[in-house]
């Protein structure tokens, strides 16, 4: 049984951030009913009215994504679905995990370097970062949080074929501002000096952020574009010994550009799967 309360304040973050405790709660929203609506081609013609009208009462939203507390769950755990309403993070609760295992890692071994995360969202998994080291009070490590705070880039495909088609730009649940993001910081009582914002998009920022070396990377920005350029500018800076997380393995433009890089840098190191989506390797 675990009784450090180190360990239960982190584990009780990740259920906090991730938004897990309110997956069997009905009124705690999925996906908002503007985003549903387009996505099922306005099929449930019934909850659309019973919706808008709780909408517009100011009152509550229904749950309507048609799953049992337990599917809802086992999505929470492997961050598979979009918790739109009230999450922190999207990323569910086996890649918090992961985060904790490697940072809890490489504190114990005394790998040099900040972190980073490139594409944050809402911010949950940087806090979490923070909160890592803020638990082991570790002072002399920096969360940098990059993110265009606007949303993902348009595809450019005639210099990244792989992102042809790309729609993630239309995503405008993704534009999260700097501010809201600082503001979720500061809800965990993690918004301090060792917190660095990196605003805009990475092929402007990455390159001039003033970190001489990482212990850990945290890639999470989707499309070929936003991994290739994170890796070129930032892999070079990872210490050996370091952890690079990349959250979206499973999606095929993403993995690509994973698979370009190692490839044209010869890297061999073993690549882990965290829970069918994200995955890591430890740089030799
Ligand atoms: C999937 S979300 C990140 C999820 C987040 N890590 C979490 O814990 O929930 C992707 C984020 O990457 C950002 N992003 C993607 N490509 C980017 C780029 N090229 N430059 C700046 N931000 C980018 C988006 O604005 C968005 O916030």
């Amino acid at each position: 049984m675990v009784t450090d309360t180190k360990t239960l304040y982190l584990e009780l973050l990740k259920k906090t951030l991730s938004d897990y405790l309110n997956v069997d709660n009905p009124y705690a929203n999925g996906v908002p009913p503007q985003f549903w609506w387009k996505k099922n081609g306005f099929k449930n013609q019934r909850n659309k009215w019973l919706v808008k009208l709780l909408r517009r009462s100011k009152i509550i939203v229904l749950r309507d994504d048609g799953l049992s507390a337990k599917e809802r769950q086992e999505k929470r755990e492997k961050g598979l679905d979009w918790p739109l309403m009230q999450a922190q993070t999207m990323i569910g609760i086996k890649r918090l995990n992961n985060i904790h295992e490697l940072l809890e890692d490489l504190i114990d071994r005394g790998i040099e370097g900040d972190v980073i995360e490139t594409g944050v969202w809402r911010g949950g998994a940087s806090i979490f970062m923070r909160a890592v080291l803020k638990a082991n009070v570790i002072t002399d490590k920096k969360v940098w949080v990059c993110d265009s705070f606007e949303g993902l880039p348009l595809p450019e495909p005639d210099k990244y074929p792989a992102d042809k088609g790309d729609a993630h730009h239309t995503f405008n649940f993704c534009a999260i501002s700097k501010e809201t993001v600082a503001a979720n910081f500061e809800k965990y009582g993690l918004l301090d000096d060792q917190v660095c914002f990196v605003k805009g998009y990475f092929e402007d920022t990455l390159a001039h952020i003033p970190a001489e070396k990482f212990c850990l990377l945290r890639l999470d920005g989707d499309m070929y574009s936003s991994t290739i350029v994170a890796l070129e500018e930032l892999y070079p800076k990872l210490s050996s010994g370091g952890y690079i997380i990349i959250d979206d393995f499973n999606l095929g433009p993403c993995a690509e550009a994973v698979n370009d890089y190692r490839k044209t840098n010869d890297i061999t190191a073993p690549i882990t799967d965290v829970d069918g989506s994200g995955a890591y390797w430890r740089k030799d």
